[in-house]
């Protein structure tokens, strides 16, 4: 989703500015810009494309000025077109601003603009905002005053940002429902959708709230209440990622970083406070009904996190995909939701846990940003520490997020009676067994994923099924397909299969089977009848399995065997195979591997 930030400071702030939307480059963008203010002039440089491109060509670093701002936009209205992308300027140039979010009443707002006289270069509704600032300003010759004016206005979500000729030393900026925060530094101030816009330049931050805005300059920074324009006094907080957390460290990709990642940010979650684990776990028993919500991966994490509550806390909750909470939930005050989100700013989301704290529901979160929006309208969140995620896909962010809530689940598991303290504490011995046997896998099977991987990427059409655990791991390993490879990869339940899509199956279709321990009794014979279902129908099969059972072997056209684990950590270890299985096959595809196509890494729009 589009990335805004801001510069303001003592020296030429060029090339801090550029860095900043550089760092913003993860969120996902099609184009890009800046304005710079210098010798009481505003400059807008912008183009269609990647900040390198859209340096190289628009020349960017040649710009000199000591307030400025940026911006990398995701096409929502208009296309991807340079007069679409940002800054956008009012008529004579006075002002230029930045916006993250959806103008929903930016069509009646435009069209009273343009009777008055204001000319529009775009398509965005952003525009609205720059002329609306000049419209003001012109009748109170005040920017603070025109600033408040234009944005108590505005309907719908934002993050704005603005400068002016103005007041040549300042940047204003406002935010209701997209993520805004201030970077505080030493005689150089600056604002970012989120800390990477800053992270090479200071750790001091400062969370706008929505319905806030705030000025800043070289010295200083002041937050208000747009409604009634009284200051607000505001913490700072200081982040814990440093900017070196956040650069790809030797890896040819983020996504095969973070994926190699995955056996610390194991260890972080299991290492999170106990007592809010347990405070998790009471609540839960507290509560009437408990919802797991989340989005994209995060409802795959949640769905997972419903069998493990299911079997070892003998709990059901319900997980559900944000974007349909309201459509299903039955909220009351006995109700508890607990969001999974890794950048805390989904607005799927947050609409979701609005609709829920209105219905007087108690709220937790588990959220991997600290000042979240998510993080910060729950009563409860669990920081799940699992440092910066900049690809786009997730991978250790997600596989945290599912240790967490199996803690909790046995925590509550043992609260209800249906696992012993003993049992309890042996599951939990296996899951610090868990970051041990990853790192040996990435070590010892990547290089074999890869030849697969290559053998097969020119395969359109994948099926991937799974029983029990292993379904929600069949789903979230597809859409790693989906979004990496852009391969279609369907996650089914083996039971399913029967029941319609089997009549898919010919020699052109081809299945993964998510093959359970043989322990697992309930789900091994059962999804070894769907791979024969598969097989009986000339279907080529791969089985990620753990070497159980000779016989079944010669079921499977190609095959990963993985090593004999406890089977409340199994499913962890396919998920690792998903992971790199699409990685390597977008490898293979010469695909964008972190940014790709059309996707976004916080999605902030409905
Ligand atoms: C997939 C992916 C998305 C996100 C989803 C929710 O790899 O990253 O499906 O999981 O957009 O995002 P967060 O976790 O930031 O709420």
């Amino acid at each position: 989703m589009c990335g805004i930030s801001g510069v303001v400071g003592f020296e030429n702030i060029s090339k801090s500015l550029l860095d900043s939307i550089r760092n913003l480059e993860y969120r996902g963008y099609d184009s890009c810009g800046v304005a710079i203010l210098d010798d009481g002039c505003i400059t807008i440089k912008k183009n269609i494309g990647q900040v390198d491109e859209v340096n190289e060509k628009e020349r960017l670093t040649d710009l000199e000025g000591r307030a400025g701002i940026a911006h990398t936009r995701w096409a929502t209205h208009g296309g991807v077109t340079r007069e679409n992308s940002h800054p956008h300027a009012s008529c004579r140039g006075d002002f230029a601003v930045v916006h993250n979010g959806i103008i929903s009443n930016y069509h009646t707002l435009k069209a009273g603009l343009k009777r008055e006289g204001h000319q529009f270069l775009s398509d965005t509704d952003t525009e609205v905002i720059a002329h609306l600032l000049e419209k003001y300003y012109s009748s109170t010759g005040d920017v603070e005053d025109a600033f408040i004016k234009s944005i108590n206005i505005l309907e719908g979500t934002y993050a704005i940002a603005m400068i002016s000729v103005y007041e040549p030393e300042k940047i204003f900026c406002a935010k209701n429902e997209s993520p805004l925060i201030l970077g505080i530094g030493n005689d150089v101030n600056y604002i970012g959708s989120d800390f990477n816009a800053f992270i090479d330049y200071t750790k001091n931050t400062v969370v706008l709230d929505d319905k806030e805005y705030a000025i800043i300059s070289k010295e200083n920074y002041i937050v208000k209440d747009n409604i009634r324009g009284e200051r607000v006094d505001k913490e700072i907080t200081k982040i814990e990622w440093d900017a070196e957390m956040a650069k790809k460290g030797g890896y040819p990709h983020y996504m095969l970083k973070e994926i190699y990642e995955q056996p610390q940010s194991i260890i972080n979650a299991l290492n999170v406070d106990r007592k809010i684990i347990k405070k998790v776990a009471s609540l839960i028993m507290d509560s009437d009904r408990t919802y797991l919500l989340g989005v994209g991966t995060t409802y795959y994490v949640s769905l997972l996190g419903e069998y493990y509550f299911s079997s070892y806390a003998g709990s059901h909750l319900s997980a559900i995909s944000s974007d349909e909470f309201k459509n299903l939930a039955e909220v009351t005050d006995k109700t508890l939701v607990i969001a999974i989100s890794q950048s805390g700013e989904t607005y799927d989301s947050i609409n979701a846990l609005k609709y829920a704290k209105a219905n007087k529901a108690r709220t937790v979160s588990i959220v991997n940003v600290i000042g979240s929006s998510i993080a910060r309208m729950v009563d409860l969140s669990i920081m799940q520490g699992s440092g910066p995620e900049i690809c786009v896909i997730s991978t250790k962010a997600a596989i945290s997020q599912m240790i967490i809530l199996i803690s909790i689940a046995l925590e509550l598991g043992n609260m209800r009676k249906k696992i012993t303290k003993k049992e309890k504490k042996r599951l939990e011995k296996e899951l610090i067994k868990l970051p041990t046997i990853i790192q040996n896998i990435l070590n010892e099977k990547s290089g074999f994923v890869n030849n697969i991987a290559q053998r097969y990427s020119g395969i359109k059409n994948w099926l991937y099924l799974g029983r029990g655990v292993y379904y929600p791991i069949a789903l979230e390993s597809a859409l790693k397909m989906k979004e990496v490879a852009y391969i279609h990869a369907e996650g089914m339940p083996g039971g399913f299969l029967k029941h319609g899509t089997i009549a898919l199956i010919d020699e052109d279709l081809y299945t993964v089977g998510f093959i359970p321990p043989r322990e697992e009794k309930d789900l091994y014979p059962l999804i070894m009848g769907s791979i024969e279902e598969v097989k009986a129908r000339n279907g080529f099969v791969m089985g990620f399995h753990f070497g159980d059972k000779e016989k079944d072997y010669k079921l499977f056209d190609e095959e990963i065997i993985l090593p004999k684990v406890d089977k409340v950590i199994a499913p962890f270890l396919q998920l690792i195979l998903g992971q790199l299985l699409a990685y390597f096959a977008a490898i293979s595809l010469k695909r964008n591997i972190d940014r790709p196509r059309s996707l976004a890494k916080s999605v902030t729009v409905a």
